[in-house]
């Protein structure tokens, strides 16, 4: 039994925390409003962007699970959260004279700037472009160098019950592929993101970095085209793609070409001995169509 913090405790960090819960884990489930958090987690209300309010955190954490995410997708809002949040964590535990066996850091494979289908694993080059990557980056490096233990999971697109919004878009037939070369989407299920963190806590002596996707970069068109096929909808028209810059709000779908194109490995978590629940996007996307219809 250990005493485990899940700092920025939502969606991915409440999964996590109501597996270690059933295991007999003591866990502090930190957020600015922890009211909704499940049964059997301890709730602690804090801003991780005010380091008087970290001030208090219980004694003798063993184990210290990072996985807050800001409200916006702009440079301050990531700077204040993975950087500026993660650095006043390190502060109150050194302050506090915390010895926490290991820190795990979630972070993203927004760190891979590489956009021409090319395949990534743990050794390849960051040269993120944007902003998200950079500060993720500024965020591992920080946590790396930092005095405690750190494993860093660089998870991709996330999705699972409430999230998603793919098969929605397909059912009503605003899915439009992009014409062109290949567009590689690599994700994860929401229960494989909990799991693979349990299973790295779990490890005598984990590495310090592990990409978290499932084992197939797969191209966005034949997900589309997959899940209409499942739906019983028509195929996604096929678009000239114009629009390079980020997705539109308004207005009709247009297909556009996303920055970043590159196929993340998951060999080295797979050799760790992590088994995957839902290995790829049709296991994964099967189990949230059968809730739904149910
Ligand atoms: N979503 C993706 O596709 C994706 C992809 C790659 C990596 N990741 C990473 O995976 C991790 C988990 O993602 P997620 O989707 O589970 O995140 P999430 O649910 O969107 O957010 C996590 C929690 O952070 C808390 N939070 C935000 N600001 C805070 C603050 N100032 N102080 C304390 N808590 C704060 C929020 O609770 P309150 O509002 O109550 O404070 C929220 O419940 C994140 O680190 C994310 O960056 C996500």
């Amino acid at each position: 039994m250990a005493r485990i913090l899940i700092a920025g405790c939502g969606y991915v960090g409440t999964a996590l925390a109501e597996r270690l819960v059933a295991e007999g884990h003591v866990v502090w489930g930190l957020r600015r409003d922890p009211a909704g958090l499940p049964p059997g987690v301890r709730p602690l209300a804090a801003d991780l962007t005010d380091p008087g309010t970290l001030r208090n955190l219980p004694s003798g954490l063993e184990c210290v699970v990072y996985t807050a995410a800001p409200d916006r997708l702009d440079d301050e809002a990531y700077r204040s959260i993975y950087v500026e949040g993660l650095s006043h964590v390190l502060d109150a535990f050194q302050h506090q004279g915390q010895e926490p066996r290991r820190i795990f850091f979630t972070s993203s494979t927004v760190v891979y700037a590489q956009a021409n289908g090319e395949w990534v694993d743990e050794t390849s080059s960051t040269e993120p472009v944007h902003f998200s990557g950079t500060r993720m980056l500024e965020a591992e490096r920080l946590l790396l160098g930092s005095p405690f233990p750190a494993t860093i999971l660089r998870l991709g697109g996330i999705y699972g019950p409430g999230r998603a919004g793919l098969i929605e878009r397909v059912r009503r037939g605003e899915a439009v592929c992009a014409d062109g070369p290949p567009l590689f989407t690599n994700r994860i299920h929401r229960d494989d993101c909990a799991s693979v963190l349990k299973h790295l806590m779990a490890l005598p002596q984990p590495d310090d970095l592990y990409i978290g996707v499932d084992r197939e970069p797969a191209e966005e068109c034949a997900v589309l085209r997959w899940l209409a096929a499942q739906l019983g909808v028509p195929v996604p028209r096929v678009e000239r793609s114009i629009d390079l810059g980020p997705r539109r709000q308004r207005g009709p779908p247009r297909p556009r070409r996303r920055a970043g194109n590159k196929r993340c490995r998951n060999a080295k978590l797979v050799a760790s001995g992590y088994i995957f629940r839902y290995p790829t996007f049709r296991e994964g996307y099967s189990a949230l169509l059968s809730r739904s219809s149910t």
